[in-house]
């Protein structure tokens, strides 16, 4: 269902074969730990692979599609995964760019680590079988050197507010190409997504995604800027959420940080298209700020277009 890359669907399954008792009560007490802004420290692994690896993935593998999308040069050999967990966000990574011949993974919580250590090994690819992996923190890494891209994948929810600057910072000084930044689609979520731009904006990065410019982020009061997507739930996914339907949508927002520039682009979609009889109003961000902008159904070739296009896409 995950369709991971290399043999890892099935070393995620041969894993957790054997540690389904149980999953539900700690797949759940693992969700209040997240919402309660806990870390995940005593989370329990085999409810992390099957609760919430596929959703971080899939969220990752849409944020690095828009990534390349806006960097199509970009054919990366070294990644940087911080605060790894299992290893979702490299996977995700190496369905992107296969490209890869090194990957690091930072990842502070034995549990975690040793995890990634058994997925690695199983995972059959080799750039994973021979990944370096440190048992560190992400705000403690001296001796890790630079690579094309630095990921941080659902790991700036685990430290306070007040250390993004410093951290998203430490973390460019190590991107030659690329940083991208994955948190839950939150308002605190997006309130770390806020400060590390302002921050690497200060630090000279340019923005490629999901903002359409290097200006003021325009949004306020109490809007958060996110997206969603959706994923298959396998039945394992299904047992452990205790959840009736075989899809969920997982909420994310992000930022793609390039060394070099992009070309400007118009404005993004920031939330699913609302279409009626006179047409469509999409919201949107753009240079200008957020507008509401209706197309009506008698513009046909520009109704025709917008009606293809989705919450996330650009204009
Ligand atoms: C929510 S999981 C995300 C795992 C993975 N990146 C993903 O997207 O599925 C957060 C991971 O970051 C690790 N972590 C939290 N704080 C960290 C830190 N300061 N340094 C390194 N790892 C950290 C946690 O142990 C956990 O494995």
């Amino acid at each position: 269902m995950a369709t991971f890359p290399g043999n890892l669907d099935e070393a995620v399954a041969a894993w957790l074969a054997g540690r389904g008792q149980g999953l539900a009560a700690r797949s759940a007490a693992l969700s209040e730990r997240y919402k309660g802004g806990k870390t995940s420290r005593l989370v329990n692994p085999a409810a992390y692979l099957a609760a919430r690896a596929p959703a971080t993935f899939a969220a990752c593998r849409k944020v690095l599609v828009e990534a390349a999308r806006l960097a199509p040069e970009l054919k990366p050999k070294s990644l940087l995964d911080v605060g790894a967990g299992p290893g979702t966000a490299g996977w995700a990574a190496f369905v992107q760019w296969p490209s890869l011949a090194r990957i690091t993974q930072v990842e502070e919580t034995s549990t975690f680590a040793d995890l990634a250590a058994v997925l690695n090994a199983a995972s059959g690819i080799a750039t994973l079988e021979n990944a370096w992996l440190v048992r560190t923190s992400l705000q403690d890494m001296d001796t890790i050197e630079e690579a094309d891209v630095v990921l941080a994948s659902y790991v700036l929810a685990e430290l306070s507010l007040a250390s993004i600057p410093v951290t998203v910072t430490s973390l460019w000084k190590r991107a030659s190409e690329a940083l991208v930044l994955i948190e839950p689609g939150t308002p605190q979520g997006f309130a770390r997504i806020h400060a590390a731009r302002d921050a690497l904006i200060a630090a000279g990065a340019h923005i490629a995604a999901p903002c359409t410019h290097g200006g003021a982020c325009p949004m306020t009061g109490d809007d958060w800027c996110h997206f969603k997507t959706r994923l298959p739930r396998s039945r394992l996914h299904m047992h452990a959420k205790a959840a009736s339907v075989p899809f969920e949508d997982e909420a994310f927002t992000y930022l793609v940080a390039l060394r070099k520039s992009v070309p400007s682009e118009a404005s993004r979609i920031l939330a699913p298209p609302v279409s009626n009889k006179t047409g469509i109003t999409l919201k949107l961000c753009g240079a200008g700020g957020l507008e509401e902008r209706h197309i009506p159904s008698r513009d046909k070739a520009t109704f025709k277009a917008a009606k293809k296009l989705q919450w996330g896409d650009r204009l």
